[in-house]
């Protein structure tokens, strides 16, 4: 399954916001409309959003009607400032977006700038997917024959272009022959572990039990998950580890209860450039997504709301970081160093 493909100078993607009800296609011609597909998480999970980024980015390359390189370049960075504003925490996004451009700054005339992003942007959603395949390979050795995963959100297939992050790990276990079951959270408010986890087990015939967020601890004390795997949205370079809200709670109750918590992202999710995660800028989104569930209110009007879209998991609480470079354990400054080296 590819979530997303660049096509007679389209962009083709699964609307996610229609799973598991509906396998709905959307098919966007400009970037703007890549820009609100990130908006609403019609596209979502940090590798895709990096991805369509670039797809967006190649959008505006071949809609530009520039002239001369200089016009292209600034075509390029004015749709490079309206997907910067979609979402702030992912860095993946802001990864692709710097190296689309630095493919687009050197090239000698529009054409050429035209030909370098789309084969770029196309060259990144491949190389999505022999990561993923890695990551999977280097975590899959974490995982014990017979154990049971608990997983929070969704990072497989469907947060990347193929085969996923933390799902890939699983996924890859699973291809091994090791008899795994997974547990997902459903992942209030927009219910992604409900929705699409699920869907995607489901589809590979994993054995997947729901359970709700407020389930996990009570699950963890009647010995049920023997280790937690989730994906990751912004890694500091201590290792601190952006996810999605509610991540920081299973991280704690792991702890509490001696469980193994990893966290499997590919090095596009490192930011190198900040020390910790406090300076990772967390997204606040629509209340409404909290006052309601689909289309039913679920609290009273003009009720005061936090909706964090994600949280920070303190680095002494990851017992490992998998990427396609391999397995990291603490202390993070040293082992993540070393990545950044490479
Ligand atoms: O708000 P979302 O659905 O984009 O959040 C997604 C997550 O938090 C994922 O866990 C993360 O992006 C990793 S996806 C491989």
């Amino acid at each position: 399954m590819r979530t997303i493909e660049w096509k007679d100078n389209k962009v083709i993607f699964i609307n996610q916001t229609k799973l598991p009800t509906k396998l709905e296609y959307i098919t966007c011609a400009n970037y703007e409309c890549i820009a609100k597909a990130i908006e609403v998480l019609a596209i979502r999970g940090a590798p895709l959003i990096g991805v369509a980024t670039a797809f967006g980015l190649a959008l505006a390359a071949v809609k530009s009607k520039a002239k001369t390189k200089k016009q292209i370049l600034s075509d390029l960075k004015k749709a490079a400032a309206r997907l910067r504003n979609t979402r702030p925490t992912a860095v993946n996004l802001f990864w692709a977006v710097e190296r689309i451009l630095k493919k687009a700054n050197p090239q000698p005339d529009v054409k050429s700038t035209v030909k370098a992003v789309v084969l770029e942007a196309q060259a990144m959603a491949e190389e999505d997917v022999q990561i993923n395949k890695k990551i999977g390979e280097y975590g899959a050795s974490l995982i014990k024959d017979s154990s049971t995963i608990l997983t929070h959100c969704n990072a497989g297939a469907l947060a990347c272009v193929d085969y996923g992050t933390a799902l890939g790990v699983i996924r890859a276990a699973w291809e091994q022959g090791k008899k795994i079951k997974v547990i997902a959270d459903e992942t209030r408010p927009l219910l992604q572990g409900a929705r699409l986890t699920t869907w995607e087990l489901k589809q590979l015939g994993i054995p997947v039990t729901l359970i709700t967020d407020n389930m996990a601890a009570y699950v963890m004390s009647k010995g049920l998950v023997d280790c937690v795997i989730v994906g990751a949205d912004r890694i500091a370079s201590n290792g601190d580890v952006a996810n999605k809200i509610g991540t920081y709670s299973v991280a704690v109750l792991a702890k509490q209860h001696k469980i193994p918590f990893y966290v499997a992202a590919p090095i596009s999710t490192i930011d190198f450039e900040i020390k910790s995660g406090a300076e990772i800028p967390i997204e606040q989104r629509n209340p409404s997504e909290v006052t309601k569930t689909g289309n039913t209110k679920i609290a009273p009007d003009g009720i005061n709301v936090f909706n964090f879209a994600f949280d920070v998991t303190p680095n002494e609480l990851v017992s490992s970081i998998i990427s396609e470079r391999g397995i990291a354990k603490p202390p993070y400054k040293v082992s993540l160093g070393r990545w950044m080296q490479k």
